[in-house]
């Protein structure tokens, strides 16, 4: 206002800018929220991409879209632009959800903002840690993403470390410090990525539970959910029900279990 000195001005305008960020950064946080919600609801488990910045996650994302196996769905491309529906080889679907990449020292203030994109990481049921294996101080990268896994308590979620741009001359596979399960790729020319959808399946699988139940002949939406959600491995038709066994996620089977017990109470 009138009488201020320039000083005065650029402090008042530096606490605006700051109030308005605080204010976007609850909102994200919140949208943040109400995306995992609707994605709560969905039957499919979820793989969070994670990685240091620049190891290649979007290159992934975007080699997986022109693949076709990643499939553009309506719903979650308008929720968030991160989230693709992915299918499995051995059938049976996902959602991959990328982060934001991690760096050594974040600057003092968006540790928030980084902290709410992580939500996504805290209910994956599997991580990709995404590596650039063609960086000289890969393994450092690799520390810092492990540690940062640990802080937000997920250090026990299962993994797949994915060695990226294997296609580059002097790239590396260095041992994992976590352990688990890896496997090198190419995001650029897709070279081991048919593998890499492979172990996604069999780790997802190996989460799965075991269902045995009759469905009623009149609910084959049921049935067709169970071979969309996993995989079924006995079907067969009696006394006008489905007999069916199947491997599916935990939420599903929970899920199917309630609509036959609400379907068979008001035959
Ligand atoms: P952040 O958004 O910072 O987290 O990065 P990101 O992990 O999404 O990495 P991005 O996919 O943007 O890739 C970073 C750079 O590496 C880009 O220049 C890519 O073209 C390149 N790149 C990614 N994958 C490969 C690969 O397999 N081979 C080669 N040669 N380059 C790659």
């Amino acid at each position: 206002g009138p009488g201020e000195t320039q000083l005065e001005v650029d402090r008042r305008r530096v606490r605006e800018r700051i109030a308005a960020l605080r204010r976007r950064l609850v909102h994200v946080s919140r949208t943040g929220e109400l995306h995992r919600h609707s994605r709560a609801q969905v039957p499919y488990p979820t793989v969070a991409l994670v990685g240091y910045t620049n190891s290649g996650k979007s290159t992934l994302m975007n080699h997986l879209t022109h693949a076709g196996v990643l499939v553009e769905d309506k719903l979650f491309a308008t929720l968030d632009p991160t989230v693709r529906r992915l299918r499995l080889p051995e059938g049976g679907e996902a959602l991959l959800v990328d982060t934001v990449g991690f760096i050594h020292k974040l600057p003092h203030g968006f540790v928030d903002a980084f902290k709410s994109t992580l939500e996504e990481v805290r209910n994956a049921h599997l991580f990709l840690h995404i590596v650039d294996g063609s960086d000289p101080h890969c393994a450092e990268h690799m520390t810092v993403v492990e540690r940062v896994l640990a802080e937000l308590g997920v250090d026990k979620t299962p993994r797949i470390t994915v060695f990226n741009k294997m296609d580059l001359p002097g790239a590396r596979r260095p041992r994992p410090a976590a352990g688990g399960a890896s496997c090198a790729i190419s995001a650029r020319t897709g070279e081991g990525v048919p593998q890499l959808l492979r172990q996604i399946g069999l780790l997802l699988a190996a989460q799965n539970e075991r269902l045995t139940i009759r469905i009623p002949a009149s609910r084959s939406d049921l049935l067709a959910e169970l071979h969309r959600a996993g995989r079924v491995a006995q079907q067969s038709l009696h006394d006008g029900a489905f007999e069916v066994t199947a491997y599916v996620p935990a939420k599903v089977a929970g899920r199917i279990r309630k609509e036959v017990a609400a379907t068979s109470t008001d035959a």
